[in-house]
């Protein structure tokens, strides 16, 4: 066992100081990508033309999809249009004035893993979108004010929970955050919502995403018969906005800062 093998006793990882500098590349790559893809983003593109672009910057930065090829997924990128929640497989369907969408890239840098989504909107941003999409932006800094060593998984979620639904909007259930590292997926699972004071308790070290899923209807989600697309039964835009994130000794890092300070969609272009 080397101090690279610790983990808690709800089974999450512990990593070392030098490895946050590896988390901290790959996720600059992953949210460089998501800053220069916001140019290609307009009405009448397309999102499989998005995807083209975004597999060649991936490919340029010297790093790999970490999406194709998972679970068979054949895609550099998940962009998911207006009530799609998650999960939304580029196609060639074009973008229309009005649409708002998540465009959620992973990239692996030396075996490290970068995940991180955020929202784009083609034309003109409606005002119940603008609200959404502000609403869940914000959420996913109450979450992560939440991230400090002694605080548990439950005061994130509860911390968006209740932020959300303060401002009459809901948050999905059916998909969480996760641990993440040098492997996609691993434990914990990083939900939403909760209790405070419930749930595996924060320490030095954890690397995992916070990636709330808000909708302006109900919580509810179902997947389409492509097996993947996950969108709100009851058809209500959805939003979601994803960080990268390490637990530090009196706090958190943000592994996908925008360097280009474009992270919010209503950035000056
Ligand atoms: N990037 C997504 C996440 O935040 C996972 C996408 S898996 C895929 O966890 F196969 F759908 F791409
Ligand atoms: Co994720
Ligand atoms: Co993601």
């Amino acid at each position: 066992m080397t101090a690279a093998d610790r983990l808690t006793k709800d089974g999450i990882r512990l990593f070392n100081p030098e490895d946050f500098v590896g988390m901290a590349e790959a996720g600059r790559v992953a949210a460089t990508i998501l800053d220069d893809i916001a140019s290609h983003v307009f009405v009448g593109q397309t999102t499989g033309e998005i995807d083209r672009v975004i597999t060649k910057m991936v490919d340029a930065h010297g790093a790999k999809s970490a999406t194709i090829g998972y679970k068979g997924y054949q895609h550099a990128s998940c962009i998911s249009v207006n009530h799609v929640v998650c999960h939304g497989i580029p196609s060639d369907k074009r973008l229309k004035d009005g649409d708002i969408l998540n465009i959620d890239v992973t990239v692996i840098i030396d075996g490290w893993y970068g995940d991180t989504s955020r929202m784009y909107v083609a034309g003109k941003l409606g005002r119940k979108a603008e609200r959404l999409i502000q609403v869940t932006h914000d959420s996913l800094f109450k979450g992560i004010e939440a991230v400090k060593p002694g605080n548990t998984f439950g005061d994130i979620g509860h911390a968006i929970q209740r932020f959300v639904e303060g401002h009459r909007m809901s948050v999905v259930r059916d998909f969480c955050g996760h641990g993440l590292g040098r492997v996609f997926h691993a434990p914990p699972n990083v939900l939403h919502y909760g209790r405070p004071g419930t749930g595996p308790v924060l320490e030095e070290g954890m690397f995992f995403t916070i990636e709330p899923m808000v909708n302006l209807g109900r919580p509810e989600t179902k997947i389409l018969a492509d097996d993947w697309t996950a969108v709100t039964r009851d058809k209500s835009l959805s939003a979601q906005f994803e960080h990268t994130i390490g637990v530090t000794a009196d706090g958190f890092e943000i592994f996908t800062l925008s360097p280009g300070d474009k992270f919010h969609p209503t950035y000056a272009t």
